[in-house]
């Protein structure tokens, strides 16, 4: 018998916010087997229990754990909401999405473009953002000029951050304009690369992920997004 708190059970349910479901308890909209919910602490069975919200049935079943895989554009915050009113990433998904309680997994800039997973599944988003699992990503990075063998190597071997070194990382010359170089590292530290350029004095004009682990952006456009396979999802835990 699978129970949890009446109000853990409407949140997760995806249908309103925590303060909303507590305001709807608190005027007796909700009702549990036809009478109305005194406690937000009433113990419910996902299974048989019979909620209703303003006399609409809601389903108590756990969301489908649903990963999707976005290219996000520029001026996107990575966030779910943003105190200064900017889009963010769950603005910009298609409707059939936004009743899912998605959220990103890590963050990119406003100002990156590039893979971005977003999901409904904690565990998920432990899995791929504990530094212990180390998946690889892979960004490109523009800066105007060419940086010199030594240079490369500093980085490579890692430099000092205002939060520690960083660790070693793999860094290529690339000509895919606007981007030169190709930086992989596994940590996620807050604006990783564009730090590690400013110790060099290099000022970073375009950063795009293209790779997280064994996951690649592939065709998708900037804006786009698609839904990922469990076939996708098992190879990416692996
Ligand atoms: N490193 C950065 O500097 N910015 C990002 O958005 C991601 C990695």
């Amino acid at each position: 018998m699978a129970t949890k708190p009446l109000i853990k059970a409407l949140t997760e349910a995806g249908i309103g916010s925590r303060r909303r479901m507590t305001d709807a308890i608190k005027q007796g909209k909700v009702k549990v087997n036809g009478a109305a919910a005194e406690s937000f602490n009433h113990l419910v069975d996902l299974a048989k229990d019979h909620i209703q919200l303003n006399g609409q049935d809601v389903s108590l079943q756990p969301d489908t754990v649903i990963c999707l895989l976005l290219n996000k554009p520029v001026g996107v915050v990575s966030t779910t909401s943003d105190e200064k009113g900017r889009g963010t990433v769950l603005s910009i998904l298609p409707d059939n999405y936004r009743r899912h309680r998605l959220y990103p997994v890590g963050r990119l800039d406003i100002d990156t473009t590039g893979l971005l997973l977003l999901t409904n599944d904690g565990a998920l988003t432990y899995r791929l953002t504990h530094p212990k699992f180390e998946y690889e990503k892979e960004y490109l990075v523009a800066i105007k000029s060419k940086m010199t063998i030594q240079e490369i190597q500093q980085l490579q071997r890692g430099v000092p951050l205002e939060d520690g070194m960083s660790y070693p990382a793999k860094i290529r010359e690339i000509s895919q304009p606007p981007f030169n170089y190709s930086v992989i590292i596994h940590e996620g530290k807050k604006r990783q690369v564009r730090r590690m350029f400013e110790y060099l004095r290099y000022h970073v004009t375009a950063l795009k992920r293209i790779r997280l682990g064994n996951l690649t952006l592939g065709n998708l456009k900037e804006g786009e997004v698609r839904r990922l396979t469990t076939k996708e999802i098992s190879a990416l835990l692996r």
